[in-house]
């Protein structure tokens, strides 16, 4: 008799875990899945007190414990992780990009994959966010995420950053829309977002051409939307690359002289991004530099390290008879991404700068 009400009972109990069990996964069914790829930053960095926000070490905490650390993910997604790299951004390089970049494609081409958040440091986030601007082939949002203090911090911002991109991941708002940065509450887009601020939280900005929208109350709010091509848009692959053209940039200031741009030439540059003065100013010492390695076949392309405006075509100079490209909004970090990877499809000056106008 005994045997048979402890059996009864044992049968209950595992019927209701496997009812609750089915419940967990139906209730799973109606969320996203998102993968978080991590490779390293202040957003898994640990300081040595509470107050550290500035001297501690990035790229400490994986991709498993900063999941852990935000439990409320469940919530809004199917989370998984995967530590692509770890590493500090600053010292971000283009084997990383392609790396990650094929990673990223794979994934997405899952069907069981809605989205991805990629965790970073902010030094380069803004690079490698327009990177896979470029060369992601895929609808399905990528948000990359960072914070400007470390885990261990006081109001650190890593934890809501990334239950913020996760939330913009899993939206389907967010679907087609490139690319995006989520930091501070605000989502950005990859070609325009830069960071302003070497330690503010609210440092990532497009100051002149706007953020594209809010993620407030666990919802993504988008207000517009880039009107460059970017992802299935782009003419550009990397799936079969194993290295990106060697582009550099020249930094312009007074009294510069030519051994940038000279040293750049005798390692075998085949371009060179001039981050001009004002409107993409040419020195005097350095324009016969620039117009030497033009005619070596190394492609130029006028920046400005003011950060905001357009680069004007024949305007500080004449870009039509010294067969330059103008970099149009892009800063120089941007134009080196978008030169290399123009370079993959084309040497045509004229094809290039129509790859300004249009990424
Ligand atoms: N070392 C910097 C980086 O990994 C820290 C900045 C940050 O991640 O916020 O980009």
């Amino acid at each position: 008799m005994l045997y048979q009400k402890t059996a009864r009972f044992l049968w209950v109990l595992f019927a209701c875990l496997a009812l609750l069990s089915l419940n967990a996964q139906a209730q799973n069914a109606k969320l996203p899945n998102v993968m978080i790829l991590a490779t390293g930053g202040t957003i898994a960095g640990t300081g040595a007190t509470s107050t550290t926000t500035v001297g501690y070490t990035a790229a400490k905490v994986g991709v498993e414990a900063l999941i852990k650390a935000v439990p409320e993910l469940s919530k809004v997604a199917n989370v998984s992780g995967e530590q692509v790299f770890q590493i500090a951004s600053e010292s971000m390089t283009n084997e990383h990009w392609l790396t990650l970049a094929k990673r990223v494609n794979a994934l997405l081409a899952q069907p069981n994959v809605d989205g991805i958040v990629i965790t970073h440091g902010t030094d380069t986030l803004e690079e490698t966010a327009y990177f896979l601007n470029l060369v992601v082939k895929s609808k399905k949002p990528v948000v990359l995420v960072g914070s400007m203090r470390p885990s261990t911090a006081i109001s650190a911002d890593g934890p809501i950053n990334l239950y913020n991109a996760v939330v913009l991941a899993g939206s389907p708002d967010a679907i087609g829309k490139g690319v995006l940065v989520a930091l501070n509450d605000q989502i950005n887009g990859a070609r325009d977002v830069t960071k302003t601020n070497t330690v503010t939280a609210d440092t990532f900005k497009a100051t002149e051409l706007g953020m594209l929208g809010y993620i407030v109350g666990g919802k993504a709010h988008f207000y517009r939307a880039s009107t460059r091509k970017h992802t299935v848009d782009t003419e550009f692959d990397v799936g079969s690359l194993s290295a990106l053209p060697a582009v550099d940039v020249a930094y312009s200031y007074a009294n510069v002289g030519t051994t940038a741009v000279d040293a750049f030439v005798a390692q075998g540059d085949v371009g060179i991004v001039h981050a001009g003065t004002g409107d993409g100013s040419l020195p005097a010492r350095t324009k016969p530099a620039l117009v030497a390695a033009r005619k070596k076949g190394v492609i130029i392309v006028r920046s400005s390290r003011v950060g905001q405006g357009i680069v004007a075509r024949n305007g500080e100079a004449n870009d039509d008879e010294l067969d330059f490209v103008v970099s149009d909004t892009l800063n120089p970090q941007k134009a080196r991404i978008l030169l290399m990877l123009a370079l993959t499809k084309t040497h045509d000056t004229k094809e290039i700068q129509r790859m300004f106008y249009t990424y």
